[in-house]
């Protein structure tokens, strides 16, 4: 048998193909299914945003790289949180949501916002609308959402944001996050 069929969680040598009819795909084998999935979802490149709000007069968020748009009319995007986030159950309580695509070079703050210890906005520079979304200074894009929708997937529950409001910064170049590795956009 190739080598390349040997391990799905290696890389795939250029040119090495695997016969018609065989492929390198194999099972999820039960006993590291969360590393071999981790690897495996990391593949796709994302950016990376900050969900925060302003709770009892001080912010709160998380970080969350499954931000995804979905509807332009209605205008949606999307963001997948697991079950097990303590900050998730009072975020989604908050009447406005900001969500922050955080901008090449915000990796620190994108770190301190996914941090379980210590004061997340610590030597974050955020900015709150009337209505209490919090935005992250110098982000490539904002958008004031409310919840729209919250459906249960597995571990994670999809949550369906609408958009009311926006400011965009086509020109900031966003932060990539690819590999379990902050990354930023090669210029052609
Ligand atoms: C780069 C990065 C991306 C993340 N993306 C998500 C995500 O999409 N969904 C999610 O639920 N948590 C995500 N997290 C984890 C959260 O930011 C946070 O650490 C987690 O919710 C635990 O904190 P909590 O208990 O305060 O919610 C991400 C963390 C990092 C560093």
């Amino acid at each position: 048998m190739p080598s390349v069929l040997s391990d799905p969680t290696q890389p795939r040598a250029a040119g090495n193909r695997p016969e018609q009819g065989d492929t390198a795909v194999r099972e999820i084998e039960s006993v590291n299914a969360t590393e071999q999935l981790r690897r495996a979802f990391g593949c796709f490149p994302s950016g990376v945003t900050a969900l925060c709000a302003r709770r009892g007069g001080h912010p709160l968020g998380l970080a969350a790289s499954s931000f995804t748009s979905v509807s332009m009319d209605p205008p949606l995007v999307s963001v997948c949180v697991q079950h097990t986030s303590t900050t998730w159950p009072k975020l989604r309580a908050l009447p406005r949501l900001g969500v922050s695509v955080l901008a090449e070079g915000q990796d620190e703050i994108c770190g301190r916002l996914a941090s379980r210890s210590g004061d997340r906005f610590a030597g974050v520079d955020w900015c709150a609308s009337a209505s209490g979304g919090v935005f992250v200074e110098g982000a490539t894009l904002w958008l004031d959402c409310t919840v729209r929708e919250e459906v249960t997937c597995g571990d994670h529950n999809i949550v369906l944001l609408q958009v009311h409001g926006l400011s965009a910064a086509p020109d900031t170049a966003p932060l990539v996050f690819h590999g379990s590795k902050y990354r930023r956009l090669a210029s052609l």
